[in-house]
């Protein structure tokens, strides 16, 4: 069965991004002893999903407006469903697909575009949190960096608490750890 997986570095105090929605404290870890090994996960996603804010960060970051044949490079042919109020650009010839509104009545579409394969919701940890609050989050991969914030774009501003969270794997990659949670649903 595909499952809905929110996969996420943070650091160790809960932050995905800094207070200027920043990513270098994660990019400043040393990756000599190891690192995650993303692309044994990615083999199984079918269709990637991510706020507006994580959206436009990658669009600067990759400057894939200008370069749009990075795109494909790094996501494939893989559909991607924005959540966005806005309109938005997409990189030419990008399958981005702008959607808004409750995550319950994107799910269907979401899901079919995925064939049967995982999809990945990349962030914010809002929107990973709306997936949770209607029981649409199956699992959670957190790579844990060796950093503190102090402030930030939270992990998963929710409360779940461990009747719907159980550990699946613990596995050391270099300075990084990487856990891995089935994620229950809602309890009534
Ligand atoms: N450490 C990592 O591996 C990692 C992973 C992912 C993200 N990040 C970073 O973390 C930060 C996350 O930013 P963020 O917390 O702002 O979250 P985000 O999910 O990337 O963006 C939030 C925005 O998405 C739109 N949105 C969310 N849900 C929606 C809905 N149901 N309908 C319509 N629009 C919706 C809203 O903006 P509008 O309606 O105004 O467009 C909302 O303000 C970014 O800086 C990102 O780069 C880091």
């Amino acid at each position: 069965m595909a499952q809905v997986t929110y996969k996420t570095a943070t650091s160790l105090d809960g932050f995905i991004a800094d207070e200027r929605n920043a990513l270098e404290w994660l990019f400043h870890v040393d990756q000599s002893s190891g690192a995650p090994d993303h692309d044994t996960f990615m083999a199984s996603v079918g269709v990637i999903v991510e706020g507006s804010t994580t959206y436009e960060w990658v669009l600067r970051e990759e400057r894939l407006l200008e370069q749009p044949a990075r795109w494909p490079q790094l996501f494939g042919t893989r559909p991607t469903f924005v959540f966005t109020s806005r309109d938005l650009p997409a990189p030419d010839g990008a399958d981005v697909r702008f959607v808004r509104g409750a995550v319950h009545d994107a799910l269907p579409t979401i899901r079919a575009a995925a064939n049967g394969h995982d999809v990945w919701v990349v962030g914010g940890g809002d929107l990973a949190g709306q997936f949770a609050d209607i029981g649409a989050l199956d699992r959670l991969i957190v790579t844990v960096a060796p950093v503190t914030l102090g402030r930030g774009a939270p992990l998963l501003p929710r409360r779940i608490e461990s009747d719907r969270l159980s550990l699946l794997a613990v596995e050391r990659c270099g300075e990084f750890a990487e856990l891995t949670y089935a994620v229950g649903p809602p309890v009534r």
